[in-house]
């Protein structure tokens, strides 16, 4: 079904890893996008390009990505349903491909509106949402999470599915967020952490800077972007957030992702000369989150609803209208 869509090249060089890294900082993601081609990159029959939920054993990567996409539409409140009837309006930002907007308008009856700044995912998206009947749920735009064109206090929830790392800055995409979501709105993200600050001397210290460091420049995250859970969570409440949630699920991705980054199956996929690449980045994956320095987390936070709403309807409870008012006769 896949090649049917426009755009498939799958191929990784060697030569634009290496440009992709020494790059850092002065591309933006699209940059690296364009050198992880054109959708289908780890597996004929999806375009999904994140991690990964390995959690219950789902065989393929892409039973793995619907499982992480669906693990963060439940964490973030959405019930599944039928897809009869859209029940809520969301913004996915990052959305790739658009696989995990299928699954949500599908199975969490969505309404979706898709952010991303690559231009040629956004056309495979559209081509994908328009075969499966869903552009009339699915709609996408070329836009960045830190300026969202949406109306303010508009949609129900804001989802980043394996994005926000890269936005510039995660903080200016929480404003936006809490912004166009309506009070009671929730954002949700399946994000990447840092435990560890990139500094010190010692022997492990260098290794930590070498891989999280590398990893952060071929990825093209922005230093300020690396902080763990509990800064998260400050920086949200800071942007107006409440009732904020994280979830490790480092353990549910990160091995996963390394052994399919080394099944031949994967590996054959590649020309021989970037076998080697494609090993090293499911080691380059595993390893700080082996030792301590990264994590995978799920993460909720809510925004609040107006206080004197909240208030006033407190007190017409506690102190009902005289129409509603039981009479003392009981009539
Ligand atoms: C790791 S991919 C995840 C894609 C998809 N959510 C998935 O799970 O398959 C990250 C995505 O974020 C997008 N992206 C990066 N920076 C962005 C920004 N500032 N605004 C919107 N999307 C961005 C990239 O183009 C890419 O589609």
């Amino acid at each position: 079904m896949n090649d049917s869509l426009p755009g498939r090249t799958g191929r990784l060089g060697v030569g634009a890893v290496i440009r992709s890294t020494i790059r850092g900082d002065r591309d933006d993601p699209t940059t690296l996008y364009s050198y992880l081609g054109g959708g289908a990159l780890l597996a004929d029959d999806t375009d999904y390009l994140n991690l990964g939920y390995w959690q219950d054993g789902p065989g393929s990567y892409r039973a793995a990505g619907d499982a992480l996409a669906a693990e963060l539409a439940r964490f973030a409140g959405f019930a599944e349903r039928s897809a009869r009837r859209a029940v809520k309006t969301i913004v996915d930002v990052g959305f790739g491909f658009g696989e995990q907007d299928v699954l949500w308008a599908r199975r969490f009856g969505l309404t979706i509106v898709g952010l991303n700044v690559t231009p040629p995912q956004i056309a495979r998206a559209a081509a994908r949402v328009a075969g499966e009947g869903l552009a009339d749920r699915i709609r996408y735009v070329r836009a960045s999470g830190t300026a969202i064109p949406v109306a303010s206090e508009a949609v129900d929830g804001v989802l980043a599915l394996e994005s926000a790392f890269h936005f510039r800055l995660r903080d200016d995409f929480f404003r936006e967020a809490f912004r166009i979501l309506k009070p009671g709105g929730v954002l949700a993200t399946a994000d990447i952490v840092a435990l560890q600050p990139l500094a010190g001397w010692s022997p492990t210290d260098l290794v930590r800077r070498l891989l999280v460091g590398g990893g952060r420049r071929f990825w093209h995250i922005p230093a300020e972007n690396l902080y763990g859970p509990e800064e998260y969570r400050a920086r949200l409440e800071a942007a107006g957030f409440q009732g904020v949630a994280v979830r490790s699920i480092g353990s549910a991705t990160f091995p996963g992702i390394r052994a399919l980054l080394q099944a031949p199956a994967t590996l054959t996929r590649f020309p021989r000369r970037e076998r080697p690449i494609v090993r090293l980045a499911g080691e380059a994956f595993w390893l700080p989150y082996r030792a301590g320095w990264v994590d995978y987390v799920l993460v909720r936070a809510v925004k609040p609803k107006p206080v004197r709403a909240a208030k006033s309807r407190k007190a017409g409870e506690r102190a009902p209208s005289p129409r509603s008012a039981p009479r003392p006769d009981g009539a």
